[in-house]
């Protein structure tokens, strides 16, 4: 029953309808109370109970809400969409749709007439409930009646109705019935209603003309099936027209299917054509004229403006001439068409943005596009001007160029444009990896012989520069690091090492630390190794160090004698040559100074030995050492050295001074000073402790004046005898005396000896004369006058030893009968054994050599057998 109610009372029936269960009215189906408060907010409280506006819009409405007031509903628009609209309803006004909105539905009226012309009774209400009811009254729009049952009984009701309601009684209870097609009355135009409409049901409770239309209606035929029309009157067809009824009738229908052909006038002719100028004397051959089919009969096509001789510049400023627009007419007239041809042109402000990299020109509001629309590609050039590339600013170091970016202007401006054209780069110390590639050693230049390269490529390091800056910001390893911050290391051989440094053995293959070489950093050790100072060069023998080398070094780390000798050294002076031994030193062979000239002391034990002393010696008979004497070699050879070390001579200990005569003749006080004995012009040694004596002895009591004073070397003190007594000199060791000297005494030159006499003897024993003054003239010749003062050195004459007996068979021991020394220019006698006989007679002494050396001793005639 509810259901029905729901399906049914869509019209002003007073069906109950909560507002919990709304519905789609025109698909008969609940939605959704959750939609409908959704769509429908501030509706009543659940629980109310309304009753629908009656009236034609539920046709044409869906999810109707209504509050007893305020009906919406989503209503058909025109174009078949749905929208939702509101109105306010007062009592019992019936509402329609019209063009999409609400409103109100006088519709009945109209209705009503219908109902009367196809002669429904109109003082009941039409219907089926009709025929089981009683006592039926309709008094305005409320009928008063009783129903029967479906279990026979009958039931009063009341009910609002519009009168034009189709009801129907289903078990006491009044219900809109689907209303008759004939309730339509008449079909929308060009329709008919079917034969059968009183039986044909709407689908609503009141017919829709459209929406019941194919249901309810027949097509009519359309004019065009007349046939008959009266051309020569231009009588056509009207191809718009239908027929009255489904069939035209080819005489009834003339009257509304023949219409007048039409005039071109009336054509609206299509693009690039006008009417003729006589257009409305030219009649279609329909009743409508057509733009294609009818153009060439009704239109002329328009003359083109580029047939007019005119361009951009007879148009007014901000008019560009279309050339491609069309005249007025088909002949164009050079005057009015001017105007028509020449269109308002674009102005550049409005119509064109400059493309990037170009700035729109000064004053381009008042600059036009020759064209209605400007083209980026036709008129880039007419409003704008090319910018300046930021390429003609040199940003420099630090600085990074933005590419495909502009200046400001045509052309940049430092101070303007700078800040946006370079963008200051990021450091390269930003970069995480600070490696730099090592140099590349084996690149070969080209040279290559038996697979080998004989000329590397200069090696080429890369530094790291923390200070330089990227191309960019932020840096980009793959472009900056290798191509920026690691920069190109000269190769060591740009650097020349300064004196004492060497190039590296693999020179070939060093750089230096940064960039270029700087000798005064690290580089100097990079690529330099410390040379060898000349000085470390031992220049061997027969060289010697170059003094003009001080500052030379070898051109590696060590010196190579092979190498270097003539670098660090020069010949060296040979000894032999160049250097004399000094005295004790005997020359070494193939020895060389040491330094370009010989020097005494440095070079003396390399170009020297010491030699050995002569007294390695024994001297032979009647020779003495030499005084201060050695060898020529570091070893004595007799054969050699024998002569050299000993010359004639005595070695004797002890020496007498005889005065013989004073130069005051026979006086006897004689006194001198001081006295000496030289061998070989020094005086003899152990003379400082040589004891001076006298005896006798004829001295001043005084003691003052003894002989000791003689050794004193001292000229204020003197030795006096007042009887010419003479004084001894008694040595320590023999020592040869070749010569001697005495000193003046201070006073008193009366009292200088002018002849005496010098004795020597070994032992104290046997004396011999070893110098004599025989005559005063000599004596006075040597002595000075003057006090104090020396003789000078006065030669010995050597005496000799008698020849050695040992040697000589036979002989006496002592083999001189004169005895063991013989005076310089006496004889010796030679003695013999007895019954032998000397075969010289005498033998000479010169100057302490014998002649003959020795002699013989011959066994004595008939004694010669011993
Ligand atoms: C305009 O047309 C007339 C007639 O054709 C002609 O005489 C005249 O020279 C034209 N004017 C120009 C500016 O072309
Ligand atoms: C020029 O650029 C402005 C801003 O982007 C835009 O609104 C306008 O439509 C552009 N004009 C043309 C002709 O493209
Ligand atoms: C560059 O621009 C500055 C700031 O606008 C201006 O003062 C200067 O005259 C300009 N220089 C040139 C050469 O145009
Ligand atoms: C070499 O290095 C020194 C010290 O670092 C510096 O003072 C000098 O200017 C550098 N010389 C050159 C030519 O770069
Ligand atoms: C001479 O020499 C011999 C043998 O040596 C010796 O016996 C003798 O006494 C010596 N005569 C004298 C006088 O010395």
């Amino acid at each position: 029953m509810f259901r029905r109610c729901l399906v049914l009372a869509i019209i002003a029936l007073k069906c109950r309808v909560t507002l919990e269960q709304y519905f789609d009215i025109s698909r008969g189906q609940s939605v959704p109370r959750e939609k409908v408060y959704k769509e429908v907010p501030g509706i009543a409280q659940p629980g109310a109970e309304v009753v629908l506006p009656g009236g034609a819009w539920t046709n044409d409405a869906q999810d109707a809400f209504f509050d007893g007031s305020r009906l919406c509903a989503r209503l058909r628009q025109p174009d078949a969409s749905w929208r939702k609209q509101c109105t306010h309803v007062i009592a019992d006004q019936t509402l329609k749709v019209v063009d999409g909105n609400f409103e109100l539905d006088g519709a009945g009226e109209a209705l009503f007439q219908e109902y009367t012309r196809i002669s429904y009774p109109t003082d009941t209400v039409p219907g089926s409930w009709a025929e089981s009811a009683r006592n039926s009254r309709l008094s305005g729009s409320v009928l008063e009646t009783e129903l029967q049952k479906e279990d026979g009984t009958w039931v009063q009701t009341v009910t609002s109705v519009l009168f034009w309601h189709f009801l129907e009684n289903i078990d006491g209870t009044l219900y809109i019935e689907r209303a008759p097609c004939a309730s339509l009355g008449v079909c929308v135009y060009s329709y008919v209603l079917k034969l059968d409409a009183k039986d044909i049901f709407c689908t609503k409770a009141v017919c829709d003309p459209l929406g019941d239309r194919d249901t309810c209606c027949d097509r009519v035929e359309p004019c065009t099936l007349i046939t008959t029309c009266d051309r020569t009157q231009s009588l056509v067809p009207d191809l718009n027209g239908w027929c009255r009824d489904r069939y035209c009738d080819q005489i009834l229908d003339q009257d509304i299917c023949c219409v007048p052909a039409a005039f071109c006038d009336g054509l609206q002719c299509v693009t690039g054509y006008v009417q003729k100028p006589n257009a409305y004397d030219i009649q279609c051959p329909n009743s409508v004229c057509f733009p294609d089919g009818d153009r060439d009969l009704c239109c002329e096509q328009q003359g083109s403006c580029s047939l007019l001789p005119y361009t951009h510049e007879d148009c007014d400023v901000g008019e560009y001439f279309n050339s491609a627009d069309l005249c007025a007419q088909r002949v164009c007239n050079n005057v009015t068409d001017l105007e028509k041809c020449c269109q308002r042109a674009m102005p550049c402000d409005i119509g064109l943005n400059c493309s990037h990299g170009f700035l729109a020109k000064p004053g381009n509001e008042n600059i036009y596009c020759l064209a209605a629309e400007c083209d980026i590609d036709v008129h880039l050039m007419v409003c704008c001007d090319a910018a300046a590339p930021c390429s003609d600013i040199t940003c420099g170091h630090g600085y990074y160029q933005l590419s495909d970016t502009y200046c400001s202007g045509t052309s940049c401006n430092l101070t303007l444009d700078f800040d946006h054209c370079c963008p200051v780069s990021e450091g390269c110390a930003s970069l995480a990896d600070n490696s730099c590639p090592y140099g590349v050693l084996s690149r070969c230049d080209g040279q290559v012989l038996e697979g080998k390269c004989i000329k590397l490529q200069p090696a080429i390091g890369y530094w790291f520069d923390f200070d330089e800056r990227c191309t960019r910001d932020p840096c980009e390893d793959s472009v900056d690091r290798l191509h920026v911050c690691c920069k190109q290391a000269d190769p060591c051989t740009s650097l020349t090492c300064p004196n004492g440094y060497i190039y590296k053995s693999n020179i070939g293959a060093l750089t230096c630390q940064f960039g270029e070489c700087n000798v005064t950093t690290n580089d100097l050790f990079r690529c330099c190794d410390t040379a060898a100072h000349c000085d470390t060069l031992s220049c061997g023998h027969g060289f010697t160090p170059d003094p003009l080398a001080f500052d030379t070094y070898c051109p590696a780390t060590t010196c190579d004698i092979n190498r270097d000798r003539d670098l660090c050294c020069e010949p060296a002076p040979l000894c032999a040559t160049a250097y004399a031994c000094p005295h004790g030193f005997t020359a070494w062979p193939d020895t060389y100074c040491d330094g370009i000239t010989c020097d005494v002391d440095r070079d003396r034990d390399r170009c020297c030995r010491p030699a050995m002393p002569c007294s390695a010696l024994t001297c032979p008979l009647n020779y003495v050492l030499r005084y201060d004497t050695y060898c020529q070699g570091t070893t004595c050879i007799e054969s050699r050295d024998l002569f050299w070390c000993c010359e004639r001579g005595m070695a004797l200990s002890y020496y007498r001074f005889l005065p013989l005569e004073l130069r005051q003749s026979g006086s006897t006080v004689v006194q001198m000073s001081d006295f000496f004995l030289y061998n070989q012009q020094v005086l003899v040694d152990g003379y400082d402790s040589a004891v001076f004596y006298c005896d006798p002895c004829d001295t001043p009591v005084n003691l003052r004046e003894e002989p000791y004073n003689l050794g004193d070397n001292n000229g204020e003190t003197k030795w006096l005898d007042y009887s010419s007594n003479a004084f001894f000199v008694r040595l320590p060791v023999a020592q040869p005396a070749f010569s001697y000297s005495f000193v003046t005494g201070n006073d008193e030159p009366q009292r200088d000896p002018v002849r005496w006499q010098l004795w020597g003897s070994p032992n104290n024993i046997d004396w011999v004369i070893l110098h004599e003054v025989k005559d005063r003239t000599t004596g006075l010749s040597i002595v000075p006058l003057d006090r104090k003062t020396t003789t000078g050195q006065i030669q010995v004459d050597v005496p000799c030893y008698s020849p050695t007996g040992s040697y000589i068979d036979n002989s006496a021991n002592i083999t001189c009968q004169e005895g063991d020394l013989i005076q310089h220019g006496s004889n010796c006698t030679p003695a013999c054994l007895p019954g032998f006989t000397a075969d010289v007679d005498q033998i000479t002494c010169l100057d302490g050599e014998l002649s003959p050396i020795t002699f013989a001793c011959d066994a004595d005639a008939g004694n010669g057998t011993v």
